[in-house]
């Protein structure tokens, strides 16, 4: 007689996360990140695949088995200091660790909800990008720049957006996103087939860690396509803040008709309570057009006259990885910190199918 063969469950193992003083369960398939966050820990993270290093966290005890390599974005430093990424580590079965996370004492703290959400309004904002209103059945608190994850019932994987506006204090119960249209996309290929109004969806955040650290320094924020959610939310919400620092905000497009929202980030540059300078930099424009503004790549202009002390400035970009790492290549160039530098890579088209 032959019995079915179970397979028993492996046993998880266990991240204790320090200073935090928590135990996190971590099943064997998932990521320490992953699995922190699926309990409810506010650990700070980003892009989830590797690259932001906003989940960089020092291992204290025990070992990891890394998913991706993680000494293509962490320093030789780094790494012998024990650094590893927690969106990229998993645990053998049954392995306990201890890690020590990086908790910016200014990080903003707020509840990460789920919940339903419709969709009151459709816009489209060029050929290729719509602005999504949707409506929550609770208001959600969340900061300037960061995103949400957004999942109609019959969509399988949640895809996070950016929020398009500054936060009411104490929550909103609408909530703005700039999407744009992925080839072969399920999501974006369903929302861009024609209008969704009335259609219902899951809503989960705030996660992220694009937002705008206090300092002093000159800011120079730099955005492409659907990139320009997070950047106009930060915009908006510091020029209600009063924030008094110098301003630069280059504006990538590829023609005049891939400019949006132009009107909404001239009325912040008329609050800002300090220099603004708006450089919207178009890189397909016809030759022969009546176009008068900046020409070429947006990462051209990342210097002198159009910002003034690069070296001196605290950058902020959003953006598809190509312009990303362009502009990470010319702000290390320039002698910016490290530190001084967040961005989220908004993986679209060429890498994910939203
Ligand atoms: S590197 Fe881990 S969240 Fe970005």
């Amino acid at each position: 007689m032959f019995g079915l063969f179970k397979r028993r469950p492996k046993t998880p193992g266990v991240a204790r996360l320090e200073p935090l003083g928590v135990d996190v369960t971590v099943p064997v398939n998932q990521s320490v990140l992953q699995a922190a966050l699926e309990a409810g820990v506010d650990f700070p993270h980003s892009c989830k695949v590797g690259t932001c290093m906003a989940c960089r966290s020092r291992l204290v005890e025990g070992k990891v088995k890394a998913i991706r390599d993680f000494s293509y974005v962490l320093s030789a430093e780094e790494l012998k200091a024990g650094y590893i990424l927690a969106c990229q580590a998993k645990l053998a079965p049954g392995d306990r660790i201890v890690l020590e996370v990086d908790i910016d004492s200014q990080r903003p703290h707020f509840p990460q909800l789920t919940c339903d959400g419709r969709i009151t309004a459709q816009t489209a904002l060029t050929h290729d990008i719509v602005e999504l209103r949707v409506a929550v059945d609770q208001p959600l608190q969340y900061a300037a720049g960061q995103y949400a994850t957004l999942r109609p019932a019959h969509i399988e994987r949640a895809r996070e957006y950016s929020f398009a506006a500054a936060p009411t204090p104490g929550g909103d119960n609408e909530l703005r996103f700039f999407i744009r249209k992925t080839p072969g996309g399920q999501f974006t290929g369903w929302l861009f087939e024609q209008s969704r109004v009335g259609e219902t969806l899951e809503l989960t955040g705030p996660g992220g860690d694009f937002w705008l650290r206090a300092a002093e320094a000159p800011l120079v924020f730099v955005a492409g396509g659907s990139g320009l959610a997070p950047v106009l939310s930060v915009l908006e919400d510091a020029a209600r803040a009063g924030v008094a620092r110098d301003a630069v905000f280059l504006f990538g497009a590829r023609t005049q008709q891939d400019l949006y929202q132009v009107d909404a980030i001239e009325a912040i540059a008329g609050r800002w309570a300090a220099q603004f300078r708006f450089v919207p930099v178009l890189s397909h424009e016809p030759a022969d057009s009546d176009w008068t503004g900046a020409r070429g790549l947006v990462t051209d202009y990342l210097a002198a006259p159009h910002v003034p002390d690069l070296a001196a400035s605290h950058a902020y970009l959003c953006g598809p990885p190509p312009m990303i790492d362009a502009a990470l290549a010319v702000l290390a160039a320039a002698g910016v910190a490290d530190g001084h530098v967040h961005y989220d890579k908004f993986l679209d088209a060429s890498n994910l199918a939203g």
